[in-house]
């Protein structure tokens, strides 16, 4: 499949998609007439993303794919105002979004919409890029305010990633 004649711009201009993307992400959050809660939104998803990055790299994955699969997790959620079934709607959400900018490949596609489906299913094992994304979550879930208690639903997946980097806790 060749790529789009845009992908194909993008490239030759030297492009970074990732500061594309934080600028949609940015616009769409926009609306969210909360100024406090528009700014924890912001904070959340550049969180995560910088967290995918850094486990990405640590276990070999596209850290690229996996800052956007962070920019767009909870988008969805931020948007509707609502967290019901929000990570499938949000694999949903995403595809539109990526589908509109027209800045990813139909595999890339695929690897970030399945790590955007599956980052709320925090009890199962998915895919490697699936598992980067659920990690960052609770990184930034666990570490935006060490002082607090790490969620119950979280403490398996953080005791791991723990272990993993050398977390002293
Ligand atoms: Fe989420
Ligand atoms: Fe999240």
């Amino acid at each position: 499949m060749h790529p789009s004649p845009r992908l194909e711009e993008r490239k030759e201009k030297n492009m970074s998609r990732v500061k594309e993307l934080q600028k949609k992400v940015h616009s769409i959050l926009e609306e969210m007439p909360d100024h406090n809660k528009r700014a924890g939104a912001i904070a959340h998803l550049h969180g995560v993303a910088l967290a995918a990055v850094m486990i990405a790299k640590k276990r070999g994955e596209n850290a690229e794919l996996a800052a956007m699969a962070g920019l767009l997790h909870d988008v969805y959620a931020y948007k509707s105002g609502s967290y019901e079934d929000h990570a499938h709607k949000g694999a949903d959400m995403a595809r539109e979004i990526l589908t509109e900018m027209d800045i990813v490949t139909k595999d890339e596609m695929d690897v970030i919409c399945s790590a955007v489906y599956h980052h709320d299913s925090k009890a199962d094992v998915d895919g490697a890029m699936d598992e980067v994304l659920k990690d960052a979550d609770v990184i930034h879930h666990s570490f935006s305010d060490p002082t607090k208690e790490v969620k119950t639903k979280e403490k398996p997946r953080f005791e791991k990633l723990c272990e993993e980097f050398g977390f002293i806790v």
